[in-house]
């Protein structure tokens, strides 16, 4: 029978990963990946759950401790070569000639990949475009902003059209604006070259928004993996917030609402409570209030956020509320 690559359908392809620093505790205790081309996948995940482990072995930059991977079925560790040629890496900390513009290091760039000097042009200018650096392209560096910095690092791990683009936290210090921006970029990215893009990130917003598909990296285990809708719905449950018009009978209300569901309670000037069918139990609520003469000045029923997969998956505040970055 013939040899089947099961492998080579994927653009990105982990099986029982495992890597130990020295004698620490594993940073990467078995983890499989399997992404489809096109997608763009995000790795979730607080400081130290083994983000960049496991993002700098699939870029042939770490040895793992065990287990294997292949991108597009290059094997990372007996085709390094072939792997590097077909994929872009932007790492956390990037070098740059400070006292290069953005335009003569992505010239640079392209001429340390082969490309003819006609040819090196041409690909500039495509990434200025692509990556809208026309304002600040003929700038030093050194002067550039947060947000421009990492635009030209996105530019510059697509010089030579990678077919996968790995990024290591690629908002990460960047004010909610720039990372907004930031995010259109890489759809943009994906939309126009088709490009498979796998990117790290402690922002469950960004994981949210952009990626397809998220896995959430604990401590070197994958805890979930799914769409962003998916891990939501897979918490079948909703969030309820009612809000008495008078705060003395609160603990009235909350009386109600444990009677459906013993973990209600009181924060923050309203009646908290986790259902399954939130609008069945929001009808029933408010009917059972105004029989009981409370009249509420708020009612909301919301979907869970993906911070509450998180609370729910790992026991831990998401990684937004330990960076402090709040949402
Ligand atoms: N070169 C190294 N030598 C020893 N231990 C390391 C090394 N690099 C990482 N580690 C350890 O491995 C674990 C995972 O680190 P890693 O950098 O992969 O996490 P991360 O998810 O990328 O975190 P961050 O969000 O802070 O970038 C941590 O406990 C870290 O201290
Ligand atoms: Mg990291």
């Amino acid at each position: 029978m013939a040899h089947l690559d099961t492998s080579e359908g994927f653009a990105v392809m982990a099986a029982g990963l495992r890597k130990r620093y020295a004698s620490d505790p594993e940073a990467l205790r078995g983890v499989d990946f399997a992404v489809r081309p096109g997608e763009i996948y995000g790795l979730l995940g607080p400081n130290g759950a083994g983000k960049s482990t496991a993002l700098q072995i699939l870029t042939t930059l770490l040895l793992p401790s065990a287990g294997s991977a292949q991108i597009f079925g290059e094997d990372v560790l007996a085709a390094q070569r072939a792997v590097r040629r077909i994929i872009g890496v932007v790492l956390q900390e990037t070098g740059v000639d400070p006292l290069l513009t953005g335009w003569e290091a992505l010239e640079l760039q392209a001429r340390l990949f082969g490309a003819s000097r006609t040819a090196a042009r041409r690909r500039v200018h495509e990434l200025v475009e692509l990556l809208s650096l026309q304002d600040f392209a003929r700038r030093r560096i050194a002067g550039y902003s947060g947000g421009m910095r990492r635009r030209l690092d996105l530019a510059l791990g697509l010089v030579h059209a990678p077919r996968v683009l790995f990024l290591d936290e690629p908002t990460t210090g960047l004010d909610p604006l720039s990372r907004r921006s930031l995010w259109d970029l890489v759809r943009r990215v994906r939309r126009e070259s088709a490009t498979t893009i796998f990117l790290t990130t402690q922002y469950l917003e960004e994981a949210d928004s952009l990626c397809d598909r998220v896995a959430i990296l604990q401590a070197g285990v994958l805890v979930a993996e799914d769409s962003p809708s998916g891990l939501k719905r897979r918490m079948r449950r909703d969030l309820i917030e009612l809000e008495p018009q008078d705060p003395r009978l609160a603990d009235r209300l909350l009386a109600i609402a444990r009677q459906r569901q013993p973990e209600a309670m009181w924060d923050r000037q309203v009646v908290r409570l986790a259902v399954a069918d939130g609008a069945a139990a929001a009808e029933d609520l408010l009917a059972a209030a105004r029989e009981a003469g409370i009249r509420l000045s708020g009612l909301r029923v919301a979907p869970p956020s993906l911070d509450d997969v998180f609370l729910e998956l790992t026991g831990a505040p998401g990684p937004d509320r330990l960076a402090g970055s709040g949402s």
